[in-house]
């Protein structure tokens, strides 16, 4: 049954309004007001009819909401009930908000009767602390073991000649099994380019055979080329993969649907890579549904995420151990050895999300995999193995509590991680961590590699990471990396005869830079990253350059002043608090900082 179109709408809007507020539950407000989420949504040109919410509409919703859940105990009738209330507060538009009951109905219903939210606590996490007072997300600590932090040794440049790994990193492949080449580019909906995309009338953009510049993800053809290519660029001594695997449709997604995609690209990768090639991936936020709904362990039957990690433990058992699969299937991390010397652990990062409405019932380390991941790392530095993260959402990106003490763990086992891998918001970028103790000494950076998918009107591609090792002692760090793109202007218009152009057959995917070709770095240790951020602050033609490799060569907009301030500044931000103290950390006013949220979803 395919009634459901568009929890989306009223999700992702509570998605991407928490992160602006809700880490600052007790601060008076003010500043927070200017984490302004139209802006954000508007410079992604994502039209939601939500951006008109205020305050009072959002207290009027959850009153509603409230009374429903007081006086009903059927989810069924809670839901109508803020169906209702949604249209009739104009809160979206009338289609959007008949299909809120749909898709949402159970889940987000059941947490907030797990977690009763008065109005004024819902619309503090949804609108901001100015609109009312929360503390939901309790702060906690992880403990770490009493053994002191081995003296701190500065990264040195390998010996030349050294053996490097070449790592294949893919992530946010979303696969939209309902793109339709020639359908519409331009819709209403979060998500276009598929059949029923109902076209505006004073625009005729059509999609295109391999990919769109527009709100639209990947046909399954560009996916097998990508794969395609890919082997050509071989060998791979290991590949990471980062989730987010179905498409942006997530007003209509069925359980079954998603375990069909991801068997289908799980066992396609498998296909081309062949069985010699260990494909490690992580959990992103669109692979449950509702999107991101992952209940923590706490959570049991038919609401817990079984179906989904016990899919995953069958997909991925060809490439993963057995002990892996044991806690991929309890709560969707794993840490595995890679070779000797050297260990992977790959984090739910749904569990440090605050769109996972589910951490509102309890945000304390969920599954307990921040404690996990100590006692591994402390296993590791008493044998003088490296490790490497990946997950899918940044940790900067996480709730309060959760970043706070990853950052920590960071600091603790700076010379144990010595990579950090992560996806999700579809740019090219990075953040950087810091000690503690000054904030000055760059330790530690998190890369955020660019999606595979378009969306939005972007270029697809890969990302390739070179690694020093394998050989006893090696380091085991990042030392340069190269982007891959498919030029969707080239690949869709190749010029025939008569003047009419066809989509390239065979396209290329080509190199878009080579990382320290690019930034003129010798290595990629975090000082150079750390210097190369100050050189944005002075120089603009180096920050322009970022810019258009963070969008994979494909512009859409412009960034001076205020968005160059911001994204300087979510560089520098590891750690999510950081994006208050950017005033601290250079010239930069506090006044200056805008919202700096993804409105990906
Ligand atoms: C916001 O509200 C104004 C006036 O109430 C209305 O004209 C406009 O269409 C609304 N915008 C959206 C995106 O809903
Ligand atoms: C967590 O640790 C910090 C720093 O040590 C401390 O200030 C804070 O009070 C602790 N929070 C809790 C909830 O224990
Ligand atoms: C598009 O949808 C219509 C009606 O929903 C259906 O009849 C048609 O076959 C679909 N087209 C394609 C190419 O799937
Ligand atoms: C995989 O590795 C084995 C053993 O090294 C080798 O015999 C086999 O040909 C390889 N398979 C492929 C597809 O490369
Ligand atoms: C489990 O939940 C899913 C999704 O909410 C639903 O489609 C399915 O019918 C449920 N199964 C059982 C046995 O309740
Ligand atoms: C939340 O979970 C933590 C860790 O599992 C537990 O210690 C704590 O008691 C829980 N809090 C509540 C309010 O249930
Ligand atoms: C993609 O191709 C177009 C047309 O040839 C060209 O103008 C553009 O610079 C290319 N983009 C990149 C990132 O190479
Ligand atoms: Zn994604
Ligand atoms: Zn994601």
């Amino acid at each position: 049954m395919k009634t459901s179109t568009s929890g989306a709408f009223f999700f992702c809007f509570v998605l991407f309004t928490a992160p602006l507020s809700s880490s600052f539950p007790l601060e008076d407000g003010t500043n927070i007001a200017k984490y302004n989420f139209v802006d954000a949504v508007s410079r992604f040109r994502v039209e939601f009819s939500w951006r008109n919410i205020s305050c009072p509409v959002c207290k009027a919703i959850f009153t509603v909401v409230d009374l429903a859940l007081l006086s009903q105990t059927n989810t069924e009738r809670v839901a109508h009930a803020i169906g209702e209330a949604c249209t009739k507060l104009h809160l979206a538009d009338k289609r959007v908000c008949r299909e809120i009951t749909e898709l949402f109905r159970d889940d987000v219903i059941r947490a907030l009767q797990e977690s009763v939210l008065w109005p004024t606590e819902a619309c503090a996490v949804i609108v901001g602390p100015s609109c009312g007072h929360f503390d939901i997300y309790a702060p906690w600590n992880i403990s770490l073991p009493h053994v002191p932090k081995p003296p701190v040794v500065p990264p040195t440049p390998p010996k030349p000649g050294s053996p490097q790994s070449r790592i294949l990193f893919l992530t946010d492949i979303h696969w939209d099994a309902e793109y339709i080449e020639g359908s519409s580019a331009d819709c209403k909906d979060p998500l276009c380019c598929r059949n029923g995309s109902e076209p505006p009338r004073w625009r005729h953009r059509e999609a295109g055979y391999w990919g769109t510049y527009s709100k639209c993800d990947l046909p399954l053809r560009t996916v097998e080329n990508m794969l395609q290519n890919v082997v050509k660029a071989g060998p791979w001594d290991w590949v990471y993969w980062t989730g987010d695997i179905p498409a942006h449709n997530v007003w209509a997604q069925t359980r079954s649907q998603q375990l069909r995609e991801l068997t289908t690209i799980s066992r396609l990768i498998h296909k081309y890579l062949g069985p010699n090639v260990t494909v490690y991936p992580a959990v992103g936020n669109h692979e449950s549904t509702p999107v991101n709904s992952f209940p923590p362990p706490f959570v049991h039957g038919n609401y817990s995420s079984h179906w989904l990690y016990d899919t995953m433990a069958k997909e991925w058992a060809p490439w993963l151990p057995a002990q892996a699969l044991v806690t991929l299937r309890h709560g969707g991390f794993y840490t595995v050895q890679i070779q000797p010397g050297l260990r992977l652990v790959s984090l739910n990062m749904n569990f440090c999300a605050r769109e996972n409405f589910w951490l509102m019932v309890n945000s304390t380390d969920p599954a307990d995999q921040l404690q996990w991941l100590v006692r591994i790392l402390q296993e590791s530095e008493n044998k003088g193995e490296k490790v490497h993260i990946i997950g899918h959402i940044p940790p900067s990106l996480c709730l309060s509590s959760w970043s706070w003490n990853y950052y920590h763990i960071v600091n603790r086992y700076e010379g144990t991680i010595t990579g950090q891998f992560f996806g999700h918001t579809h740019v090219d970028e990075f953040q950087m961590f810091y000690d503690e103790e000054t904030m000055s000494r760059p330790l530690g950076v998190a890369y955020i590699a660019p999606s595979v998918t378009t969306y939005i009107s972007l270029n697809p591609g890969y990302r390739v990471y070179y690694v020093d090792g394998n050989y006893p002692g090696s380091s085991r760090l990042v030392l340069d990396h190269e982007t891959f793109i498919l030029n969707l202007t080239e690949a869709n218009s190749l010029e025939g005869g008569s003047g009419l152009s066809k989509p390239d057959p065979s396209p290329k995917w080509t190199l878009l830079y080579r990382a320290t070709e690019a930034y003129g770095v010798p290595t990629l240790f975090p000082s150079d990253w750390n210097k190369l951020i100050s050189s944005f602050v002075i120089d603009d033609g180096a920050f322009q350059k970022f810019w258009y490799l963070r969008h994979k060569g494909h512009v859409s907009e412009i960034c001076e002043d205020v968005c160059k301030k911001t994204v300087i500044c979510y560089l520098r931000s590891g750690r999510y608090e950081e994006l208050r103290h950017c005033g601290q950390l250079d010239e930069f006013s506090e006044d200056d900082i805008p919202s700096i949220t993804k409105s990906m979803c």
